[in-house]
């Protein structure tokens, strides 16, 4: 290691403390994905570490001392810094999580996968207003499909209680490739995707696509339409495309 690769190395190191243990890390990772790797306990719901942290859910709630001044925080968004005292389990964070758990139930009574989340942290109810929703705009979906596929397909639209998340205006989505990336980050399940021989659909954006079949196996593989743009994307010949994954492997 050259003497200005080590200064620097030293620069980007912090130490900080949790719980009163000594720790050190790199200035700026996010708080929570420290934590998280560390083992510690902390609920989250709109959080990737694939994605930006966009800090809406509230859920990643601790206790950040810097200085002589206390505050309570989300942890997905705020940066790593030197000095810094992190308390992640207070009765404090227990009181302002579990109303936060009783307000995200309020928005999504019916979700079993907050149901179930809640119930670990002790919170089986709400006392607030039930919305009877089913998206509690997290953001994830809109965050990967931009920033992992590039594709962006979704945005929010409106706000307040008129806020929503889905493809411009509302209408079905015209640009995305059927990956099923935001199916699967969502943490509330509430984008389906349907799989026929002939089609997939991904149910919340209305979004139909034929599916490509395998030239040698004959498989259902990919959206056609993703295919081609993938295509655009690597410039590879279509030929490529024509076969599935698994029939590429194999030699002629
Ligand atoms: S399925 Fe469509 S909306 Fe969802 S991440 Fe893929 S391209 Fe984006
Ligand atoms: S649809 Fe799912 S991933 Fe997208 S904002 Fe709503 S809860 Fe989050
Ligand atoms: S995970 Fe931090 S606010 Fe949602």
């Amino acid at each position: 290691m050259t003497a200005d690769i080590a200064t620097q190395a030293q620069q980007e190191t912090v130490t900080f403390t949790v719980n009163g243990k000594t720790m050190q890390g790199r200035r700026g990772d996010s708080l929570l994905k420290v934590l998280l790797h560390e083992g510690y306990d902390i609920p989250h719901l709109c959080y990737h570490e694939a994605v930006t942290a966009y800090g809406s859910c509230r859920l990643c709630l601790v206790e950040v001392k810097k200085g002589r001044k206390t505050k309570v925080t989300t942890s997905c968004n705020y940066p790593l810094m030197d000095g810094i005292e992190v308390t992640t389990n207070s009765e404090k964070i227990r009181k302002h999580r579990k109303v936060v758990f009783e307000l995200l139930l309020a928005q999504v009574p019916n979700s079993p996968e907050l149901q179930s989340m809640a119930a670990q942290y002790g919170v089986t109810d709400t006392r607030f207003e039930k919305k009877y929703q089913d998206c509690i705009l997290c953001g994830l979906c809109e965050r990967v499909c931009r920033e992992v596929v590039g594709v962006n397909a979704l945005g929010f639209m409106g706000r307040g209680v008129e806020k929503d998340v889905g493809a411009p205006f509302k209408q079905p989505s015209k640009t995305c490739i059927g990956c099923g990336a935001c199916v699967y980050v969502c943490p509330v399940n509430c984008i389906k995707e349907e799989q026929l021989p002939t089609k997939r659909t991904i149910v919340r954006w209305e979004r139909n696509l034929p599916m490509q079949t395998c030239k040698r196996c004959g498989y259902p593989f990919a959206p056609t339409y993703q295919l081609l743009q993938m295509q655009k994307q690597t410039g590879l010949p279509w030929e490529f495309f024509e076969l599935c994954p698994d029939c590429r492997d194999v030699k002629d």
